[in-house]
């Protein structure tokens, strides 16, 4: 068994070299943002700027921001840093990964041509590192034939693209061309340097609370803020596993990758959950439904005064329910508990049939609903697997994986 109390989060980019490319466009202004995350989460950032991106923001703030010098000429005036080196050479080879943000429509033209007339662009013929190319303009260059060419000869030379958001464009136009948030940017590439390990599998997680409603003003929820499930869902992600993720209603946003299903009550978790169980190999229940609902709901809003006495019935258990659809899948489930963790944890286990259950503690205020770190126990049916104590959600995470993984057949 181990025990764990960790307070740093191990990020996939921690020590990475990224070198990162901005070019001549207005989104530039985001450049010093996705520059201060990366850095953030550990990253070793070496910034180049074409010319035209110089017009935007300044080589200073990027400086400033990444600590290190920043490269905008082929010959002249390199604060190199590297002596006796050739930038774009030792830049495209010291490169885990490069990410070129934002990319003008003729910086992707240039790349898909091969054409090397400055450094950013000969240092991106020169890297054998993995690219991500993220795309910004007017929608309407962005629509043309030529950028929609030139970004499939990227796409099959195994370049990654991060498709623009749509919305309002810095030009007046609204459409696609949109550089998406400096976190959208930070997590592709998070994703491309993250460790493989769940790449084929299906993970099916519940997250959040559930809402049971009294009449159209008034319902009764539970204090899951759906934390520990969005934790989980970017740890599967980042790890390469197709994941679904069931949800009651957050205020969170979970990882860009997963598909979501909103539900709301527990009975339509229920059903969530039994459509599609089948084609899942894990099944992960982090949501806290609710154990009981309203018997009846009043469609007309109950007036102050009228009687309010509620009869609630009891949900229907939804591991239990799927009990026997679970052959080979992994079913892991969670124990919200303010006491006795350990043995109501094993119960839980046992009456659900489950292969894991996270058993925490909750009721306190650094810890459980609400919090950015959880502790308690992963308990198996051999044992206790893990302790974590104070360990933030993310890493947990990690380590509920880990556990799974070892289980994966
Ligand atoms: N769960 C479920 N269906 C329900 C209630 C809970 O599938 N109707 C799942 C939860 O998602 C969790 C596990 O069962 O993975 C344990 O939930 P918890 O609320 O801790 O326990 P309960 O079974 O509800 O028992 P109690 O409230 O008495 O502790």
């Amino acid at each position: 068994m181990g025990n764990t109390s960790k307070d740093k989060i191990i990020s996939p980019i921690e020590n990475k070299k990224i070198v990162f490319g901005v070019t001549g466009g207005i989104a530039a202004y985001k450049a010093p943002l996705i520059a201060r995350i990366l850095k953030l989460e550990g990253a070793d950032v070496y910034t180049i700027m074409t010319e035209a991106a110089t017009n935007f923001v300044t080589p200073l703030t990027m400086q400033v921001l990444t600590n290190r010098p920043v490269y905008t000429r082929m010959f002249a005036n390199n604060p190199t840093g590297i002596p006796l080196e050739i930038s774009h050479i030792s830049l495209a080879d010291l490169a885990d990964l490069m990410v070129i943000a934002p990319a003008t429509a003729n910086f992707i033209a240039k790349m898909a041509h091969g054409i090397a007339d400055d450094l950013l662009s000969t240092t991106v013929l020169a890297t054998q590192a993995p690219i991500v190319v993220c795309p910004s303009m007017n929608v309407n260059m962005f629509e043309n034939k030529a950028t929609q060419d030139n970004l499939s000869i990227l796409r099959s030379r195994g370049i990654h693209i991060l498709e623009p958001d749509s919305g309002e464009l810095a030009c007046g136009w609204e459409g696609k061309g949109r550089l998406p948030e400096p976190e959208r940017v930070v997590a592709e590439v998070q994703k491309i340097l993250s460790l493989d390990d769940f790449s084929g599998i299906n993970i099916l997680i519940t997250s959040g609370p559930t809402s049971e409603d009294i009449d159209p003003i008034r319902f009764i929820t539970n204090r899951s803020t759906g934390k520990m499930g969005a934790a989980i869902v970017e740890a599967a992600c980042l790890r390469g596993a197709k994941v679904k993720v069931i949800t009651g209603p957050v205020d969170i946003q979970y990882a860009p990758w997963a598909k979501i299903v909103e539900v709301r009550s527990a009975k339509e978790m229920l059903k969530a959950v039994q459509k599609n169980i089948t084609k899942a190999d894990v099944l992960i229940m982090a949501a806290a439904v609710a154990d009981y609902a309203p018997a009846s709901y009043s469609k007309k809003k109950i007036k102050k005064g009228e009687d309010l006495s509620l009869k609630l019935e009891l949900s229907t258990d939804i591991l239990s329910s799927i009990k026997d659809n679970k052959g080979r899948k992994i079913f892991v489930g969670f124990a919200a508990e303010t006491d006795n963790i350990s043995e109501y944890g094993r119960r839980k286990l046992d009456e659900k049939g489950l292969d894991l259950i996270v058993a925490n503690m909750v009721g306190r205020q650094d810890t459980g609903f609400e919090s950015d770190t959880n502790t308690g126990i992963i308990i198996s049916s051999s044992g206790i697997e893990e302790g974590f104590n104070d360990m933030p959600k993310k890493m947990l995470a990690h380590t509920i994986l880990d556990c799974i993984k070892e289980r994966i057949s």
